[in-house]
């Protein structure tokens, strides 16, 4: 069979490297040179080595906790079930993960995590490693590359995906597939802050949406806790609250256990919301006082973050430093089932453009990676049988395309630019939502989405994919009426500090 991957994140990786062992013909494309996008600034590492006193059973309660109660019990055994293999496959194909002195793997642990299970490699270099051996593997078998390919559309043909149009060197190409699996990353560009590259516009789940398949729990974005809060978006690993960091007001009071028990370990969710508030009151950036881990264990455990934070003016083993929370990970996006079925026939999704509903509401700390390779290995399996034989599943409900019904109108519309939406996203539809900012940016959406003109280079593509996420992001946290997770309703205007 002849497949197509579309990114080169350690979920299109991955796929792609399955596919091709399988003996398929895999044309991978991609949007930037590969190495580009998301995983490369992975800083955390992957969740799923089990030490004593742990077990897959106790990372699935973890991961449902976090979740909020709106994770796939089903999807999370999956994860859990079939992460340590993952892991040993991601070493067994040159995945330098850090060890002791005894050559055991050192394992990290994140908040939310009740067990140190994390690996990592570099100390904050996880992506990199990551995204460097298997980029080896797909060069070393020979696996057809296509860089510099933007994905205008998905082929269809008789309601089955055919192919991918994409736009290479200014000129349109069509690549033809028995199968497509998307795995071009989430839209962490939607907001003002973001700790994604310039290159996370949601592509992939904006031509799923303009192809009619399902999408789900847009509503669910992710705020990381601490960026730093001068020089750009830079992450603040949550892995340095791992070690003993802690988060502090400006009197120098540790302020997120007025929020959790856990305090700095409280999941995700609760800790950048804290973060949030605390900077509104006081009005300025809270800190992060690493401290306490001392200057050689940071040099050493953390050596990218240490490098960059001294670059942008800040000697983090001396003082606190300002952070604050930023746009970071999608948990929604095309829905698909345990294998990476969409609800178009042919057509695969997987990694952060995916929702398997494993994250739920909110995700738990280094899990993406893992998902990412747990579902692109199974979606690269399932994507061998043909099509026609698959059964399509009843929850999967179609998403009217964005802007199906405001094509024709493109008079009268509000200038829009990729900015303007960026700080609407931030302010409206961000860390804390209220009823009324959220229809106001619904409306602005739907009136920039009909009066933008027809893109004319790929950044106009890029803002049209935007626009079409945000309509459905924006939609689907009105349509949820109950704060949980990381979609955090209130009726008092939005505290956020950044
Ligand atoms: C981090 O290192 O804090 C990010 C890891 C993740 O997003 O899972």
């Amino acid at each position: 069979m002849n497949l197509v991957v579309a990114g080169s994140g350690i979920a299109g990786l991955t796929a792609a490297l399955h596919a091709q062992q399988s003996g398929h013909s895999v044309t991978l494309v991609t949007k930037d040179a590969l190495g580009g996008g998301c995983t490369p600034l992975a800083q955390g590492g992957v969740a799923g080595i089990y030490g004593p006193g742990d077990s897959p059973r106790q990372h699935a309660a973890d991961t449902l906790d976090a979740g909020a109660g709106l994770s796939d019990a089903m999807a999370v055994d999956v994860l859990v079930g079939e992460g340590s293999a993952r892991i040993a496959e991601l070493i067994a194909r040159g995945v330098a993960f850090d060890r002791d002195v005894n050559g055991t793997l050192l394992l990290g642990r994140e908040a939310a995590h009740s067990h140190a299970r994390i690996v990592h490699a570099g100390g904050d270099a996880t992506g990199a490693e990551i995204s460097r051996a298997l980029i080896a593997q797909v060069h070393d078998r020979g696996i057809d590359i296509v860089e510099h390919a933007f994905l205008l559309d998905l082929l269809i043909e008789h309601g089955a995906v055919r192919g991918v149009r994409m736009l290479h060197h200014g000129v349109t190409l069509d690549i033809t597939a028995d199968a497509v699996i998307l795995a071009t990353g989430g839209g962490g560009q939607l907001y003002q802050h973001t700790t994604n590259p310039l290159g996370a516009t949601g592509d992939g789940i904006a031509a799923a949406i303009r192809a009619g398949a399902a999408v789900a729990d847009l509503e669910f974005v992710q705020f990381h806790p601490t960026v730093l809060a001068a020089g750009g978006s830079f992450l603040i690993s949550e892995a340095v609250r791992g070690e003993g960091a802690t988060l502090i007001d400006d009197r120098g009071r540790r302020f997120v256990f007025d929020s959790h028990p856990d305090g700095e370990m409280a999941p995700r969710d609760v800790v950048a919301g804290a973060i949030a508030r605390q900077a509104g009151l006081q009005r300025s950036p809270v800190r992060l006082d690493a401290t306490m881990i001392g200057a050689a264990r940071l040099t050493q455990r953390f050596p990218t973050i240490d490098r960059s934070t001294r670059e942008r003016g800040f000697d983090w083993a001396r003082e606190p430093i300002p952070v604050t929370p930023a746009a970071h990970y999608l948990m929604g996006g095309i829905r698909t089932d345990l294998d990476g079925r969409t609800s178009i026939p042919g057509l695969f999704a997987v990694g952060e453009t995916a929702c398997t509903r494993v994250h739920g509401a909110n995700r738990l700390a280094s899990n993406s990676l893992l998902e990412a390779a747990v579902f692109a290995a199974r979606a690269a399996a399932a994507a061998a049988v043909p099509a026609h034989s698959i059964p399509l599943r009843s929850q999967f409900t179609s998403l009217k395309p964005a802007n199906s019904d405001t094509n024709c109108d493109r008079s009268g519309g509000f200038a829009h630019s990729r900015g303007l939406l960026q700080e609407l996203m931030w302010d409206r539809v961000g860390l804390v939502r209220t009823p009324d900012g959220l229809a106001e940016a619904l409306t602005s959406i739907r009136s920039w989405a009909a009066a933008a003109p027809a893109p004319a280079s790929v950044a106009d593509y890029e803002t049209a994919n935007l626009l079409t996420v945000a309509e459905a992001a924006a939609s689907a946290a009105l349509a949820r009426t109950e704060s949980v997770g990381a979609h955090q309703l209130s009726r008092e205007p939005a505290l956020i500090g950044a």
